[in-house]
């Protein structure tokens, strides 16, 4: 029997590390898919910035004097709490609600066939892989779908391969689902292996402009000709197009819904042309 004081101890440090404990020492996981909290700490800025302010700018003293100018702190701190409060409550909308609706956004920008091909870049606790893999599964078509991650708890809350395992047995749609921790910039898989590449908010999270130019490079090489890459990003989606555009794809760009995107995403759809193998 372990003692209980070092039963929690570990569980803590499971979820600090952000990985499930073994079945048997908690049955604590989640019985419901969780696609887990896109950069936490953005979250908890807003409000930690934006909580304190708006009490001041309720509660805090009219006006004060620093070196002899008076500084308006009432209306200042308060408008400046309401706005970061506001950003907060947007970007957990999107957390929680809104990245559903702009994942099958995405995925309704292909005509899908059910026999695909499909890597998702970056795929998280596994959102779009699962959105893909219930796709091909209704079309009963013989299309499999591979996300790759490094699992990162810094771009994404309780981050691991475990619990993105677990949200696709969940889904019911692991047999349709490989996932693999690699880095988008080192892709191991041969030129021209599949027909639709995504990504959602993975990209800019590859801080160096070299190594992101590897990772887009990787996109086009492992892209069949005649393939589509749908790649959505809150910034840097010029960039993404610029390389795509003159590795000789064709693109379009489209904005996501504001309503439900915070920030706002948009999306680069970019077409490698036929006869294009493995540039
Ligand atoms: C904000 S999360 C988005 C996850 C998922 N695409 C979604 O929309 O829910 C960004 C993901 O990109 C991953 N990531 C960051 N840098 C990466 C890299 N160089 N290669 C692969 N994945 C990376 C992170 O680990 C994280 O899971």
């Amino acid at each position: 029997m372990i003692p209980v004081s070092a039963r929690n101890t570990y569980l803590r440090s499971c979820k600090k590390r952000g990985v499930f404990p073994p079945m048997g020492i908690s049955d604590r996981r989640s019985s419901r898919p969780d696609y887990g909290i896109d950069a936490p700490h953005v979250l908890r800025n807003f409000f930690l910035i934006g909580v304190p302010c708006l009490l001041l700018g309720i509660f805090g003293p009219r006006q004060v004097r620093i070196s002899g100018m008076f500084l308006h702190v009432r209306p200042t701190f308060f408008w400046m709490g309401w706005i970061f409060t506001l950003q907060g409550f947007l970007y957990l909308l999107y957390v929680k609600f809104g990245k559903f609706h702009h994942r099958d956004l995405m995925l309704s920008l292909h005509r899908w066939r059910g026999d695909e091909q499909v890597l998702d870049v970056g795929c998280g606790r596994g959102l779009l892989l699962a959105g893909v893999a219930k796709r091909l599964a209704a079309l009963d078509g013989s299309g499999l779908v591979t996300g790759i991650d490094i699992w990162s708890n810094e771009d994404m809350g309780g981050n691991s391969e475990t619990a993105t395992r677990h949200n696709l047995e969940l889904e019911g749609i692991s047999d349709r689902c490989t996932i693999l921790g690699v880095p988008a910039q080192k892709m191991p898989f041969p030129g021209g292996s599949f027909d639709v590449v995504v990504s959602n908010l993975c990209l800019h999270n590859i801080y160096d402009h070299a190594t992101r130019q590897k990772a887009l490079g990787q996109i086009v090489r492992v892209l069949k000709p005649g393939g589509v890459a749908i790649i959505s990003d809150y910034k840097l989606i010029g960039e993404y197009a610029d390389q795509l555009r003159s590795a000789g794809f064709s693109i379009e760009k489209r904005w996501g819904n504001p309503l439900y995107t915070f920030p706002p995403l948009r999306i680069v759809i970019a077409r490698k042309p036929l006869g294009n193998a493995s540039t």
